[in-house]
């Protein structure tokens, strides 16, 4: 089994940090769905340090949820320690893992995220405080560099190891890639030939076939699975299948994913309240329904969706109409 600084790891199949999805209801069906370990949304140190309520809400977790992966992004040594301490506090994650791959404008601008691939220097202090301050294992997530012409993910993941981060994590895409392209899974390999603590494989990952490839290509020790993920929990169960050499099961029926979907909206319910969860809940179930035939519909009453009465009635529009 695969330990994370001592954290052990229960199957090789995991959950990616995704913000605006990955929150804690989605993470608690996918961790049912077999996901053996899971990242919170991304964090700003900044925000948690100043109390803001909407971050405090992203430390959310369901008792399924472990063990978890707390996120943080920020480019100020001092503040992401600070930030480690009270993340724990909060939360009680086993692991704290530093964001260093997000290439969104506004968090690069910051000089946070991947633009800390332009500053390994500033990496380095930022991870080398981060462990200092921890008491769980510190991984790392990155890219594989900024642009074609900087491409430093070996450099990187060697820093980290020195300062004595646990486990890393390794998107095959450059910054200014953004999710164009394949990934490349040979910097992946790369990465995982240069140093001796886990690495995390993670880039297109849809079906479960290409769990097993991706982790046999790379050699790596887990796989981390975002985009595929959405409203597809059961990419877990199935990928595990695939992993085993048994017969993967089919996609399930449209009721079963009515049933899920359910689940899910119940648990954003508890942790969100009745207006965030609606809303959010309208992305998710179009993607459950995605490849179902004949959904337009039930898709088009889902956007119109504004309280929890109207959620259920979808979802039994979905139960026996598809
Ligand atoms: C909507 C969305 C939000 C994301 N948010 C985060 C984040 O908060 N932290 C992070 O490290 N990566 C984030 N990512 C990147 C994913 O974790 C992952 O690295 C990327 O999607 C590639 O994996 P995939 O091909 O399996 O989707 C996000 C990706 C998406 C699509």
């Amino acid at each position: 089994m695969v330990s994370i600084g001592g954290v052990p790891i229960s199957g090789k199949l995991c959950l990616a940090p995704m913000a605006g999805v990955a929150d804690a209801a989605f993470r608690a069906v996918c961790r049912g769905e077999g996901a053996a370990y899971a990242v919170s949304e991304m964090i700003s140190a900044k925000a948690l340090m100043l109390q803001d309520a909407k971050t405090r809400t992203l430390l959310r977790r369901f008792p399924e949820d472990a063990p978890l992966g707390v996120q943080l992004f920020g480019s100020e040594p001092d503040t992401m320690a600070d930030a480690v301490r009270k993340a724990r506090d909060i939360s009680g994650c086993e692991i704290i893992d530093v964001n260093m791959g997000c290439p969104v404008g506004k968090v690069v601008r910051n000089g946070e995220g991947s633009a800390l691939m332009r500053d390994l220097p500033l990496a380095g202090r930022i991870l080398e405080a981060v462990v200092k301050a921890s008491d769980v294992p510190v991984t790392v997530k990155f890219r594989k560099g900024w642009d074609g012409g900087s491409v430093n993910a070996v450099e990187l993941a060697k820093l980290a190891e020195s300062v004595g981060v646990a486990a890393l994590c390794v998107h095959g895409r450059t910054r200014t890639q953004f999710y164009s392209g394949r990934a490349d899974w040979e910097i992946i390999r790369e990465v995982k030939a240069a140093v001796s603590i886990p690495v995390i494989a993670n880039g297109d990952v849809f079906e479960p076939e290409d769990a097993a490839r991706i982790l046999k290509v790379t050699g790596a020790d887990l796989v981390m699975i975002g985009r595929g993920a959405m409203g597809n929990p059961w990419l877990f169960s199935r990928g595990q299948a695939a992993l085993e050499g048994r017969e993967v099961p089919p996609m399930p029926s449209a009721r079963r994913r009515a049933d899920l979907a359910e689940k899910q909206f119940r648990l954003a319910l508890e942790a969100k309240g009745e207006k965030i969860a609606c809303l959010e809940a309208r992305k998710h179930l179009c993607w459950y329904l995605r490849g179902v035939p004949y959904a337009s519909y039930a898709k088009e009453e889902i956007n119109k969706a504004q309280n929890a009465k109207d959620v259920e009635r979808c979802l039994r529009l979905i139960r026996t109409e598809l």
